[in-house]
């Protein structure tokens, strides 16, 4: 599992024309993780903890959701939190503060940011009625 995640990741920074290492495909495929990303994507605005707290959170009308909040994030199926990720909050009704990120992250690195919001943000899963 993890051998074949690591051929994975080799495989597709090879793939590209440029082997350059510098090459955003190449810094991409080096972090796929959830973790990295958050950090470089989201913690801005929803905090290192996901608590809506981030630098330029001060800048918005509409403040970032606090996504430690497990009772709300029980209430959010994970299509709905890719959807929002991926398209943006204007898609999904929400504020377009909240940006789209399917432009800058593959589906894959965005389905591993909702596995870390479960798994480390909020601790919690979907609540199952
Ligand atoms: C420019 C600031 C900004 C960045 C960067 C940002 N968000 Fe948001 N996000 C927001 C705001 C503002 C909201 C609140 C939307 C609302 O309540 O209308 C929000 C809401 C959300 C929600 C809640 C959706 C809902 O149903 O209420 C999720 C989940 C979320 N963001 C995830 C992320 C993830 C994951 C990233 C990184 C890939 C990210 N955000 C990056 C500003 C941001």
């Amino acid at each position: 599992m993890l051998l074949g995640a690591g051929m994975l990741v080799m495989a597709q920074a090879n793939g590209g024309q440029k082997s350059d290492p510098t090459s955003a495909d190449a810094w991409r495929a080096g972090n796929t993780s959830g973790a990295g990303n958050f950090m470089s994507f989201c913690m801005p605005c929803h905090g290192a903890a996901g608590k809506g707290d981030g630098p330029l959170a001060a800048e918005l009308d509409v403040k970032p959701r606090d996504l430690s909040n497990a009772k709300f994030m029980r209430s959010k199926p994970d299509k709905h939190l890719f959807k929002v990720i991926k398209e943006g909050g204007a898609a999904a009704g929400l504020t377009e503060n909240m940006t789209p990120f399917g432009e800058q992250l593959s589906d894959n690195e965005i389905g591993n940011i909702v596995a870390y919001l479960r798994k480390v943000i909020c601790k919690c899963e979907l609540k199952k009625n």
